[in-house]
């Protein structure tokens, strides 16, 4: 790619997005106390507490392979988003195609934790100077939902919803939007569970739909409510395919809607497609 102002803009903010730009800082011994034995967490609990009046905090050494941060295989202490360099460039891929060509429509994510995806889709459309489309940022803002696998079955026994480190407020988003000076009316918050919000969502055509919910449920409920919104030549991209549940829901949805466009791959996690005739 030439070192145009566009393309050294997007390359640098998708390294200082993904943290690559710099090596992993330690993680606090805190972080992750939540899965930690009674005992264990009452001891780091009151050893943290003493230890910060004396402005001393222990961390752990992040022992991340640049690949790992790369393929968006870890969960980054200090990234807004965990999808990696990668899934980010298919997303600028994407954006730039629907833009070339003209496919009509808004963006979403479903799925933002840090809201690092988003602020990405923010930053592609502004340095293309586009600002008509909107951005849509749905979350629970508090974590992933307890699995309901009466109406799921392939969630049963997912855990996903004791991870207290998936659950980032909508006033956190709202200031990483801010500090990369990426906020404006044309981001819309859809905050809720999805079989919620997205039904009633204020959507009427889409041009990029990303799914990061991690659950079959969650890819579910995205891919009925919003995928018979998505244009003609706009892309569908599947963050969470390495996840059974996730995997799925994706082939479950695609075969019951006849959808034959080729599932392609963008690393070991991510998948995507151009939506054809259906
Ligand atoms: C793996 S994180 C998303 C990572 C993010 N896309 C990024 O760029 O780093 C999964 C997110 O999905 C949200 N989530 C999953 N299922 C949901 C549901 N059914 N309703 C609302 N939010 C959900 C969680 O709150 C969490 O923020």
């Amino acid at each position: 790619m030439k070192n145009t102002a566009i393309s050294l803009y997007l390359d640098l903010i998708k390294k200082a997005l993904s943290f690559t730009l710099w090596p992993e800082p330690g993680i606090p011994l805190e972080t992750f106390n939540y899965k930690r034995s009674t005992a264990k967490r009452y001891f780091i609990n009151n050893l943290t507490k003493i230890l910060r009046r004396f402005k001393i905090q222990i961390v752990e050494i992040a022992n991340y392979k640049e690949q790992d941060r790369e393929e968006g295989i870890i969960w980054p202490m200090y990234a807004e988003t965990m999808i990696g360099l990668k899934r980010l460039d298919n997303i600028q891929y994407c954006i730039e195609d629907v833009l070339k060509n003209k496919i009509e429509g808004d963006l979403i994510e479903t799925g933002v934790w840090r809201g690092g995806a988003c602020i990405f889709m923010k930053a592609v459309l502004s340095a293309y100077e586009e600002n008509e489309r909107t951005v849509f940022v749905a979350d629970s803002f508090e974590g992933l939902p307890k699995p309901d696998a009466t109406n799921f079955p392939a969630d049963k026994g997912d855990s996903h919803h004791t991870e207290k480190f998936l659950a980032v407020s909508q006033e956190n988003v709202e200031e990483n939007f801010r500090r990369y000076n990426l906020l404006d009316s044309k981001v819309v918050f859809l905050k809720g569970w999805f079989k919620d919000t997205l039904p009633h969502a204020p959507i009427t055509k889409l041009s990029i739909l990303r799914l990061d919910g991690d659950m079959y449920g969650s890819t579910m409920d995205s891919l009925i409510h919003l995928y018979p919104k998505l244009s003609k030549g706009g892309f569908c991209i599947i963050d969470d395919y390495v996840l059974p549940g996730c995997k799925k829901a994706t082939d479950d949805y695609r075969e019951k809607e006849n959808i034959d466009a080729p599932l392609l791959r963008i690393d070991n996690s991510g998948v995507y497609w151009q939506k054809g005739n259906n």
